[in-house]
């Protein structure tokens, strides 16, 4: 697909909403909400191609959807004091309404990541604009936010696939992570540093092999573990844990330039996921092995149809192919356009020219 940039670019803005959240994706579903962990790598892909209004736009839905929300983090804390009993419902929602109201159904709901990858959002957007202002604006919000990460952060949670909710996951710890970290460079004092630390340090012991494991109770892979390298930093991507996890992703889960999920993913078949292929192909940037990132930019050039529309997953190669006509017949037809799938692809795209440049 030729000018997929332009393409992905119109994709994304026009399927923003007025209230400045983001769909996940326009045509199914069960997807037509605004989670804030998509939001937050679409915002990001925005930001970077100048798109400063629609990153703004969505910042300033999710400040006034989480304050929607501060009795709901007061009760908890209390709860966690009391030591009484707490149930999904205690928690912040991981997806909202377009207009910012939570999702009442039974779908689990309750992911911690997203809280921290907005504040990682909200950083970046601080730090390119230069518009310092939202320190202030969203003064509110911010502290909420990490009141609510500060402690929950090592409780049970769904991972960011929505499953594993007895475990706790390297990947989401990743992204509570960077949040606080990024924020930290905007807020004075040691006390967040220090809360960064403690993550980092239980995240270390979330290993297996000299390897990353998909969480707290599974010693599997699984592709979202690139996060905590590239864009959290919670490792280096050169770390010799983090290289060993690369090859265990390599090794199980990718072919031909697409990237599954984690080898027991049955979801639709549990095909090739073009926003981690995009993720692993960012990887590749940071290791100079640009080669193996341009191989994945070109694999998931070819997966768009031919209105530039990229989908959630690639079903050519799949875990268990005989699971795709029973998705199919409870939720349709995967996901496509996925935002998510198109803002990756805009940041891979642009990981790679900034290698280019450099030379
Ligand atoms: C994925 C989530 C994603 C959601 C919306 C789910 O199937 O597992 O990671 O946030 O779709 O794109």
């Amino acid at each position: 697909m030729k000018n997929l940039k332009e393409t992905s670019i119109r994709i994304i803005l026009e399927n923003q909403a007025e209230s400045g959240a983001y769909v996940a994706c326009p045509t199914f579903p069960t997807y037509r909400y605004s989670w804030l962990r998509d939001g937050s790598f679409i915002g990001y892909s925005m930001l970077l191609y100048g798109e400063v209004v629609s990153c703004e736009k969505f910042l300033i839905w999710v400040n006034e959807t989480i304050l929607k929300k501060t009795s709901k983090v007061e009760l908890l804390k209390e709860k966690l004091k009391a030591k009484v009993e707490i149930t999904q419902k205690d928690f912040l929602p991981t997806r909202f309404t377009l207009d910012g109201e939570e999702v009442m159904d039974t779908w689990p709901n309750h992911q911690v990541d997203g809280y921290g990858a907005w504040l990682w959002l909200l950083s970046e957007f601080i730090e390119r604009t230069g518009k310092t202002e939202y320190l202030s604006l969203f003064k509110e919000s911010i502290d909420l936010t990490l009141a609510y990460l500060e402690i929950t952060w090592n409780l049970p949670n769904y991972d960011c696939w929505e499953e594993n909710g007895e475990g706790v996951h390297p990947s989401t710890l990743a992204c509570i992570y960077g949040g606080i970290s990024a924020i930290s460079r905007h807020i004075p004092g040691e006390e967040l540093t220090f809360l960064a630390g403690k993550i980092r340090e239980y995240t270390l012991t979330l290993t297996v092999d000299n390897r990353f494991k998909k969480n707290s109770l599974s010693a599997s892979v699984d592709s979202s573990l690139l996060w905590l390298s590239v864009p959290f930093k919670l490792v280096l991507p050169e770390d010799p844990v983090m290289v060993e996890t690369i090859n265990a992703i390599e090794n199980k889960l990718l072919e031909k330039g697409g990237v599954k999920r984690y080898p027991e993913d049955s979801y639709y078949g549990g095909g090739q996921w073009i926003l981690l292929s995009c993720w692993l192909g960012w990887y590749y940037t940071k290791t100079g092995t640009k080669e193996k990132a341009l191989e994945i930019r070109d694999w998931v050039e070819k997966q768009a149809d031919e209105q530039g529309n990229l989908p959630e997953q690639v079903l050519g190669i799949m875990n268990y192919p005989e699971q795709k006509k029973y998705w199919e017949s409870r939720w349709g037809k995967n996901a496509r356009p996925l935002l998510w799938s198109h803002a990756m692809y805009l940041i891979l795209f642009r990981a790679i020219s900034e290698k280019e440049s450099d030379k």
